[in-house]
């Protein structure tokens, strides 16, 4: 038998098996760091496998390697665990039962699909050419991300090359969508306060107004992208709060501005903030006011590299037929701590299609209706083991 047709057929074999580990953990979701829970599952499932498993890894992760004898390489497969603090808001059958607490971005089913993929893989471990790592990452939703913990508890060490995938509402079931380099942008925030001289609104020529000089360098930080970035690249720079005064006839003491930026590439990120910073140093001496600048940069871009894109298309164009692969997709403007990993090692994240319009399955991740197609989890499955036993 074909080797995909195999691995589609052990894969849909575990299916009802992996549903249930995904209702529950989507029943039980936990945020941030605190997936104990979670971990637990994970942890377990693979001991039952005789998988070698570390816990506490980057604090509650979960890392398991099947290891062939004589195999000099490994791949690393990796599935966030964490939900998110909102409210469910749709009634399926496997509702959250916590207030507050959901898997609205479908981690619930990257665990389980990886914990499926790990069960079929040991199914087949006779033929896997190359040492295998399972990782089960939580605190994906937060700054500073899982990630660092984990690489910073070695989860890279011996590691060759990394992928992971994430559940994709805009594409259908039975699809996979892929970018070649960046995947997902770098997400940052900036935090600026216009210190001036309040005083009468009729006596201006005694007070250093904060609203007009907040207000020229909003004006004028519109050119940034437009004159400043690479027309060939993407970035965008959103004013989304702009605070000062509290009546009618006071001119106020200070202004704050909050705003995100989002860039695709470490120069344009750079260059965005240094800018920002110029243009309001600039504009607040012209009128002798003072500022504070603050710049949080939120996770870097998710890279996907060249070499790790090649195998994961053969890997998706295998399985799902190459008109079921969407390529080279539109990279996104949102953030996603794989890209710590590809940071470090080669690597590519794929989106997995799990869009059912028949079944009102089309609320984008973050959005309180969110929910997966589960049959879509055979084909994700799918993915993590074709792309081990490929792996030489
Ligand atoms: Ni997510």
């Amino acid at each position: 038998m074909d080797l995909h047709k195999e691995i589609l057929q052990r894969c849909q074999a575990q299916y009802e098996d992996i549903v249930a580990i995904r209702r529950d953990i989507h029943r039980h979701p936990e945020i941030g760091f605190e997936v104990q829970r979670t971990a637990g599952i994970a942890a377990a499932e693979l001991e039952k496998l005789g998988i070698t498993v570390r816990t506490g890894v980057g604090k509650t992760g979960v890392v398991g390697d099947l290891n062939v004898p004589g195999a000099t390489r490994r791949i690393a497969l990796r599935a966030d665990m964490d939900a998110l603090p909102m409210q469910e808001q749709s009634n399926p059958p496997y509702k959250s039962i916590f207030d507050g607490k959901a898997h609205m971005c479908g981690h619930d089913a990257h665990t389980a699909m990886l914990i499926g993929a790990a069960r079929v893989l040991n199914e087949m471990k006779d033929r896997l050419k190359a040492n295998v790592r399972f990782i089960f990452q939580p605190n994906e939703e937060n700054l500073p991300g899982g990630a660092p913990a984990m690489i910073e508890d070695g989860v890279l060490e011996g590691v060759d090359e990394i992928f992971g995938l994430h559940v994709w509402p805009l594409v259908d079931t039975g699809k996979f969508s892929i970018c070649e380099g960046p995947a997902l942008g770098q997400p940052d925030t900036f935090y600026i306060t216009i210190l001036g001289k309040g005083g009468h609104a009729a006596v201006p020529q005694i007070t250093v107004d904060p609203i007009v000089i907040g207000a020229q360098f909003i004006a004028n930080l519109q050119s940034i992208v437009a004159r400043n970035v690479d027309p060939l690249d993407s970035a965008v720079v959103s004013v989304t709060q702009f605070h000062a005064g509290t009546t009618h006839n006071v001119i106020p003491q200070s202004a704050e501005i909050v705003g995100t930026v989002r860039t695709f590439r470490k120069d344009t990120q750079r260059m965005i903030r240094n800018q920002l910073k110029n243009m309001l140093a600039a504009v607040t001496s012209m009128h002798q006011a003072e500022y504070r600048f603050e710049y949080d940069g939120g996770y870097p871009v998710t890279f996907n590299h060249a070499q790790s894109v090649q195998k994961a298309l053969q890997a998706t164009r295998t399985l799902a037929g190459e008109a079921h692969v969407i390529y080279p997709e539109t990279p996104v403007l949102g953030g996603e701590d794989f890209a710590f990993y590809a940071e470090k090692i080669p690597g590519c994240f794929v989106f997995l299609g799990i869009r059912n319009p028949a079944k009102d399955i089309v609320y984008m991740c973050h959005d309180p209706r969110f929910d997966i197609d589960e049959p879509a989890m055979v084909q994700g499955m799918a993915l993590h083991a074709m792309l081990a036993m490929n792996y030489e």
